[in-house]
């Protein structure tokens, strides 16, 4: 009856939302991406681009990724198609700020707002990101980039937790490079479990008042978990202005 009802599901997917094209990792996502985009932008080893000093980088740069239905859309393709390769680009994006000295990339995948959009939209997401990290697992081990997921996490299905569990902790020892994933996220509700956790710690004898402070405040935040826990530059492509209770 489930697997029944699940190819029900996926036709009606498909009739209604041209979303439910199976995911299928790239094998060589570096070079694929060329063909999606040819302004495809790639720095050596030691290079930055003229202008750009090194030394005046930042050291943590958050995107929220946004317009992979209108991208996939203009280029008459699925919209799963342009969530994949919106996932795709940001790699690429993440290598390239690593190159450049960036230590910190935080991505916005999928906000507590989305929630709200069609439910098999959503559940095609969830299995894209499952995909996707299972399938980069060793290139980030490669890579030496540590890989984190901050948000709230409580809806996110098992199988994921599982997934992002086994992703975490295979890169955790990583130092130079992060590249945080923000899935269920919300700036509003990162604020307000860190007010209540401090709350709760002065509750307990822990802090008192005058401890408080925007270090200690920082450090309660779900972006504690990297070294440098506010970005210096947010980058939302799309070309809209909005910033969607993302990192407040
Ligand atoms: C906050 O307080 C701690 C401990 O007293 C101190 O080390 C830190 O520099 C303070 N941070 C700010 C931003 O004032």
């Amino acid at each position: 009856m489930l697997p029944l009802l699940c190819c029900f599901l996926s036709l009606l997917t498909f009739l209604v939302h041209s979303c439910l094209r199976p995911w299928a990792p790239a094998k060589n996502s570096l070079k694929d991406e060329k063909e999606i985009d040819e302004g495809t932008y790639v720095v050596g080893e030691e290079e930055t681009p003229k202008g750009l000093m090194r030394e005046q980088m930042p050291r943590h740069v958050a995107v929220i990724m946004d317009g992979n239905r209108r991208w996939a859309e203009r280029a008459g393709l699925l919209t799963s198609q342009g969530h994949e390769a919106g996932a795709k680009r940001l790699i690429e994006f993440a290598q390239l700020c690593f190159k450049l000295g960036i230590e910190t990339v935080t991505a916005f995948a999928f906000s507590t707002e989305n929630w709200g959009r069609h439910k098999i939209e959503v559940k095609c997401l969830m299995s894209l990101f499952q995909h996707y990290l299972k399938s980069k697992i060793h290139f980030f081990q490669s890579e030496e980039i540590r890989v984190s997921v901050i948000g709230n996490l409580e809806k996110i299905p098992e199988s994921l937790l599982g997934t992002i569990k086994e992703t975490e902790e295979a890169t955790k020892s990583y130092k130079k490079k992060h590249l945080i994933l923000a899935i269920d996220y919300s700036g509003r509700s990162d604020i307000l479990q860190a007010c209540k956790s401090i709350v709760k710690k002065s509750q307990q004898g822990l802090i008192r008042e005058e401890d408080v402070n925007e270090t200690l405040f920082e450090r309660e935040l779900l972006t504690k978990c990297t070294e440098f826990p506010s970005p210096d530059l947010l980058i939302r492509t799309s070309g809209e202005q909005r910033i969607s209770n993302f990192l407040l």
